[in-house]
């Protein structure tokens, strides 16, 4: 596995549309595993094809709503889409790919997701809070979509108690 580097907002590369994985090869399963490695790396909780400079529908989220005793765990979507949407939350929101810089961001409080594994197998994953946050926010990065279009309005500094 390799850590690989997480493009920022300057990059032309973010605003494009990715495209639908059709091989579930090798090559897919480095790409995942490296994105897990360098999202591990980076302290996020989430990471999308096009932040590694790749324009495919491969999506890395961390479950962190897991009981205490209990390790968070990596949730890996291919092609994935949110079946449905439930409730609302509003609250600051940030981008691996705008280190820094957070925005208020109205999500749904719970997201179901159909996706397909790294072998092209369907399956669907439901996540809540934070998890749900990030499934919105990582299938955006697919279509081109970064989190500022989505704010109502971007935290200053001093917002989050920074000088
Ligand atoms: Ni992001």
């Amino acid at each position: 596995m390799a850590i690989r580097s997480i493009v920022t907002k300057e990059d032309s590369v973010l605003a494009k549309h990715s495209r639908p994985v059709t091989e579930f090869n090798e090559r897919l399963h480095i790409l995942l595993d490296d994105m897990k490695e360098t999202l591990t790396a980076s302290g996020g909780v989430g990471l999308a094809g096009p932040q590694v400079g790749v324009l495919r529908r491969v999506v890395i989220v961390i479950e962190t709503n897991v009981p205490e005793e209990e390790e968070e765990y990596f949730i890996e979507l291919v092609n994935p889409e949110i079946i449905l949407e439930e409730g609302e939350q509003t609250g600051p929101e940030g981008c691996l790919s705008f280190p820094g810089e957070y925005g208020i961001v109205t999500r749904p409080n719970h997201a179901k997701v159909r996706a397909q594994d790294r072998n092209g197998n369907f399956f669907e994953v439901e996540g809540d809070a934070l998890t749900a946050r990030c499934f919105c926010h990582e299938i955006d990065h697919l279509n081109g979509i970064l989190f500022p279009e989505r704010a109502e309005r971007m935290l200053k500094p001093e917002d989050f108690g920074e000088e």
